[in-house]
């Protein structure tokens, strides 16, 4: 007998369906509820409200539990790659050592960038957001593969397209990062795996050899797993809501990046760096920031705290602040802001208006720290947010087309002006 809820409204009494997942979930099935009573739901920002079902990202905000198909998230940071990882978003399962390396080389053949899209870049100044590139050159994409445009094509269209986008996101990233340095692109080097090669289009030079660190090829797969998918975010609902209306997958993904600029979301961690220069600047007067974020009437928020998700330590965040002092002592690098966020974070664990709303830091808290340290500037973070969370949207996606979900259109509840007649501007 499946479980049901009851709603009594004006007298009369309805009967609801109960939906419960394979982790004991409990949803509240409305998908008839104004068909049988006339009543919507209304729950600004989705707070309470699932959107799909979803077999890819399982999070348990109170239990700080975080997996991926099922894997946990610490097991996936330390055996894992990132390519296995997209592999297993998009995928449903760890490869074979055949299916990575199947997988790993097709990507490889499609990794240059059409030469045409450099007329894109050299319209944009060399300033200019990351973020706004990214968006605008994801779009772009769609103009050299109109068989992508309809995404209700053969399945090979599709993985294609999804082959296509894991393979050059790493050479546009880098492009973006060369651009604003006033430095020559560097093509890919397709012997190289997948983040050594993002590494080398980024830091290498054409008259020189570039080395690839270990060191620094461990912490930037690390990274990139910890941001690979986190189930209905902003940024993903964005994804799944665009590609409801059957947009294609460039359009969708392109439309993830834009929601992900955001400094509440994946500009989180550019403006964490930004929140921690400023403390530093402003003598290391920790208290004051903190004060200043608990007041209501100041706009300032501690950044790379809080988790609409999380009310208690997040598991990437933990993840990567050991992460961080390893990668900075084996990299020989002393930041002093390190120490300025691991004393915010010391403060707020103990006060009780963060304790209260069970603010701790999120993956961005300390994420830049780490990318600072491998040579990234500040305005590059969100988009290596946005490289690592590409696997992620594009499963999202996928698995939204493959279930055949209808076109995302919330209702709202109206409370304008009721009906009333126009007035000429005489009479006005
Ligand atoms: C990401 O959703 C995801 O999964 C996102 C992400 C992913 O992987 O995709 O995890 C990545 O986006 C992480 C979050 C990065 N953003 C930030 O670090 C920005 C700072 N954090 C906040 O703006 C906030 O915590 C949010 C946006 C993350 C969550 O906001 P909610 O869930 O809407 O909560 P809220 O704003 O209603 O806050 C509840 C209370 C409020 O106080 P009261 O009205 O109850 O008195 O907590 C306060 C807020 O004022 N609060 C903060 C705070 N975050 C919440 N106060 C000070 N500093 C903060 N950072």
């Amino acid at each position: 007998m499946s479980e049901t809820a009851k709603l009594i409204l004006e007298g009369q009494e309805h009967e609801v369906p109960v939906v419960t997942g394979t982790e004991n979930e409990k949803a509240i099935d409305i998908t008839k509820l104004r068909a049988q009573t006339g009543y919507i739901t209304l729950d600004v920002g989705y707070k309470n409200t699932g959107a799909t079902t979803s077999s890819i990202t399982y999070l348990d905000g109170e239990n700080g539990i975080l997996q991926y198909r099922g894997y946990p998230i610490e097991q996936l940071a330390d055996r894992s790659s990132f390519i296995e990882v997209a592999y297993l978003l998009i995928h449903g399962e760890l490869p074979t050592q055949t299916q990575l390396d199947q997988f790993s080389n097709t990507i490889k053949m499609h990794t240059l960038v059409h030469e045409d899209m450099k007329k894109f870049f050299d319209g944009y100044p060399s300033k200019s957001h990351p973020m706004g590139q990214l968006a605008s050159m994801v779009t772009a994409l769609s103009a050299y593969y109109p068989e992508s445009l309809n995404p209700n094509r053969p399945e090979e269209d599709v993985d294609l397209t999804i082959v296509r986008l894991l393979a050059k996101m790493p050479t546009l990233v880098s492009w973006i990062y060369k651009k604003s340095v006033g430095h020559p692109v560097i093509y890919p080097t397709n012997n190289l795996d997948y983040v050594s090669n993002f590494m080398k289009m980024t830091f290498g030079h054409r008259t020189e050899e570039y080395s690839v660190d270990p060191v620094v090829v461990d912490a930037m797969n690390k990274l990139l797993i910890l941001h690979a998918d986190h189930e209905q975010n902003c940024s993903a609902s964005t994804v799944r809501i665009v590609g409801s209306s059957q947009a294609n997958l460039f359009a969708s993904i392109s439309a993830g990046i834009s929601a992900l600029w955001g400094p509440l979301h994946g500009g989180a961690n550019q403006a964490v760096i930004e929140m921690l220069e400023n403390i530093k600047q402003d003598g290391g007067n920790i208290q004051k920031w903190m004060d200043k974020a608990k007041d209501k009437n100041d706009p300032f928020r501690l950044m790379g705290f809080g988790h609409r998700v999380y009310k208690n330590f997040a598991p990437r965040a933990k993840i990567i602040k050991k992460s961080a002092d390893d990668v900075l002592s084996k990299l020989g690098v002393n930041d002093p802001v390190l120490d300025i966020a691991k004393e915010i974070e010391r403060i707020a664990l103990e006060d009780q208006y963060f304790v209260d709303r069970k603010l701790y830091p999120n993956v961005d808290f300390y994420s830049g720290i780490i990318y600072r340290a491998l040579g990234f500037p500040t305005d590059m973070f969100t988009v290596l947010f946005a490289l690592g969370r590409l696997p992620g949207w594009i499963s999202q996606w996928k698995e939204m087309r493959e279930e055949g979900q209808p076109i995302g259109r919330p209702r709202q509840i109206f409370t304008g002006e009721t009906k009333r007649d126009y007035v000429s501007i005489e009479q006005r």
